[in-house]
């Protein structure tokens, strides 16, 4: 059996020690592409391979065809927008992802963003605190959870909306839940988004809900770029010189909102939360023992393709 990671942005050298470790353990031959420059490449790369670790790379119907003797492909990390889902069903090959085993490393940079936002990008000025400030998580899931939990060290007041999550469980990590969007953005100077990019979810924040937070308020994406309209982000960060907005992936229209606010708007280069080497080690070896455990054992947990 062969499997291939595929990372246009390579995982940590010691998290692709530890997923050798495990396929060549297993019997099987690993095959390496890092930083491919063209899809080509990828189509090339997919050709014999029986097993795919990818990130965000995408895996469209085209590679999909290409990969011939393709069975399971695993996105390591959270977010599987990245995945063709009904075609990867239709031709049988299984999609799974590693929900929770890069949280801790996206949760904290929500953080690393929100007190450089506050310190005023550390320029020199006087800036402000999060303590005794209100966080509004917009969907309660794995890096949610995790959020709020470093919320409350910094002493933070924590609410959260998520349809999809019981009350009971916000409730139970000691935070509010809230059942209207509208609440969640009119009661938090700060709100981090977690929400996945669905046609549900996609150009969902806007103008409407930005121009309702209070005063100096903060709005953090660690999630992904599609879930802003950013033309109704630009319009209320022009009416509201109070407002700011870091994001952790770059917006379509970044040069234009950076010259147009300057430091009011931050956006890493490439997308960061997930880039640590304890994340990279924890998705990228579960990637790799999933795997194994489907192609050796037939167990199929975390699929997302039913
Ligand atoms: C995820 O969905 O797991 C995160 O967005 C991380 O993505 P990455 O693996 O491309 O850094």
């Amino acid at each position: 059996m062969k499997v291939l990671v595929a990372t246009e942005k390579p995982f940590a050298a010691v998290a692709v020690n530890g997923i050798r470790e495990v396929i060549e353990g297993a019997g099987y031959e690993l095959v390496l592409l890092e930083k491919y420059a063209a899809k080509q490449d990828l189509l090339n790369a997919v050709a014999d391979v029986d097993a795919i670790i990818i990130r965000s790379d995408i895996v469209d119907a085209e590679v999909l065809e290409a990969a011939k003797n393709l069975k399971i492909v695993v996105r390591a990390g959270a977010g599987y927008d990245n995945i063709d889902l009904a075609t990867s069903k239709a031709k049988g090959i299984v999609a799974q992802n590693t929900p929770g085993q890069n949280s801790n490393a996206v949760a904290e940079l929500v953080f690393g963003m929100t007190v450089m936002a506050v310190r005023n990008m550390y320029n020199g000025t006087s800036g402000t605190e999060l303590k005794d400030k209100t966080l509004g998580i917009h969907a309660f899931g794995q890096v949610g959870r995790n959020v709020a939990r470093i919320a409350k060290g910094f002493e933070m007041t924590v609410s959260a909306l998520d349809p999809y999550c019981p009350d009971e469980a916000i409730e139970a990590a000691g935070v509010k839940a809230i059942h209207s969007v509208e609440e969640l953005y009119s009661n938090n100077q700060f709100v981090s988004l977690h929400i996945p990019a669905t046609a549900e979810t996609k150009k969902s924040v806007g103008y409407e809900l930005v121009k309702l937070m209070p005063k100096n308020g903060v709005l953090i994406n660690t999630a992904r770029k599609e879930v802003i309209d950013e033309e109704g982000l630009a319009k209320a960060l022009e009416e509201r010189p109070d407002i700011k907005y870091v994001a952790d992936i770059k917006p379509d229209t970044a040069d234009e909102l950076k010259a147009k606010f300057g430091d009011r708007v931050f956006f890493t280069p490439k997308k960061m939360g997930a880039q640590t080497a304890e994340a990279n080690i924890n998705a990228g070896i579960a990637a790799a023992r999933q795997i194994v455990e489907f192609l050796r054992d037939g167990i199929n947990r975390y699929q997302i393709n039913k």
